[in-house]
């Protein structure tokens, strides 16, 4: 049996396997030259190529120049630095640009090419071309669902934050605040907007939980019993819980979750240690024990910011995180946080 992986059996099985791909696949192909003297000429175009551009024969013939001509003009000057690159060093060249069409469509296509020396010192291409519009469309497209998506997050997690301090009149803004000091210190520590994104909401909600404990508990004007406070300590798996079924692209479920633990193993519901802790969840545990000795509760007076400051710096590398509360003490100097 004749070998029919990889090979042809002759030259006109050759050029016919060629034709077939040229005529009938859509992907344009271009024999393009620069000359030395920095002058270029387009030499072979395939059928889809005129297709592409939307020209005909005769036009293509009348303007040798409208492979440049239909470049979109901010994609004009990466491509004549490719061209370049790949002529000086001859290396492959690879670039993804618009082109806009004598109907007014607009485009984008790829283009990859070896180069070759020639004998005269010219350099020669030959590029294949294809369409990556739909792909580009698609990508438009999910981009613009994922911002609506994340718009409709955030509404949701802010009615769930004020749902939360309306029911607990005595910690009215508490929320806010936490989540103004995590985003201050998030900004300290260098994080990237995606997750300060995911900070600010997480620190926004992150008493949700407190829904689920009776109001009589929450709103109790004298210090807690032992169990009181066991049921109170619950509210972080509780709020878990109230998020278990919302699949967002932020980590929020374990900032609700972990925001009561501490390095050191000591903090609740889990006793979660330094490394299994979000680190999100640890600078919102900065904010939040900042803002709860510095704020009066129904039960005491607040202990005040120097107090709040000593028992954070106190225990700073020990049940808190030590950058967050760096960053702390240096936005309190700057006045960042009064
Ligand atoms: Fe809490």
């Amino acid at each position: 049996m004749d070998k029919i992986i990889g090979s042809h059996n002759n030259e006109n099985d050759n050029s016919m396997f060629a034709d077939d791909i040229i005529h009938n696949v859509p992907i344009a192909l271009i024999n393009y030259r620069q000359h030395s003297d920095g002058t270029n000429a387009t030499t072979y175009l395939s059928d889809w190529c005129l297709e592409l551009w939307e020209l005909s024969e005769e036009q293509v013939n009348k303007d040798p120049n409208f492979l440049w001509d239909q470049i979109h003009p901010n994609d004009v000057r990466t491509m004549k630095e490719k061209v370049h690159r790949s002529a000086e060093d001859l290396t492959l060249f690879d670039n993804e640009y618009r082109i806009i069409t004598p109907s007014g469509k607009h485009k984008w296509v790829h283009g990859i090419g070896m180069p070759r020396r020639m004998e005269d010192g010219s350099t020669f291409w030959n590029i294949t071309i294809i369409e990556t519009t739909t792909e580009h469309d698609v990508k438009d497209m999910l981009n613009r669902k994922t911002k609506e998506l994340k718009a409709s997050f955030k509404g949701m997690v802010q009615i769930v934050s004020k749902a939360v301090e309306l029911r607990d009149p005595y910690t009215s803004g508490h929320q806010v605040r936490v989540a103004a000091i995590s985003t201050e210190i998030g900004k300290k520590l260098g994080l990237s907007n995606r997750i300060l994104e995911g900070l600010t909401l997480g620190a926004l909600v992150h008493d949700v939980g407190k829904l689920s404990i009776p109001i009589q508990i929450l709103t109790k004007p004298v210090k807690l019993s032992e169990g009181e406070m066991a049921i109170i300590q619950e509210h972080p798996r509780l709020g878990m819980d109230l998020f278990a079924g919302a699949h967002l692209p932020w980590p929020i479920r374990e900032i609700i979750g972990q925001h009561h633990e501490r390095l050191d193993g000591s903090g609740y519901p889990e006793g979660l240690k330094d490394q299994d802790i979000i680190l999100e969840a640890k600078i919102v545990a900065v904010a939040d024990a900042f803002e709860a000795m510095s704020s009066d509760r129904p039960y005491r007076k607040s202990p005040g910011i120097v107090k709040a400051m000593k028992e954070l710096n106190d225990f700073s590398g020990i049940k808190y995180h030590t950058e967050s509360v760096e960053a702390l003490n240096e936005l309190l100097k700057q006045g960042v946080i009064l």
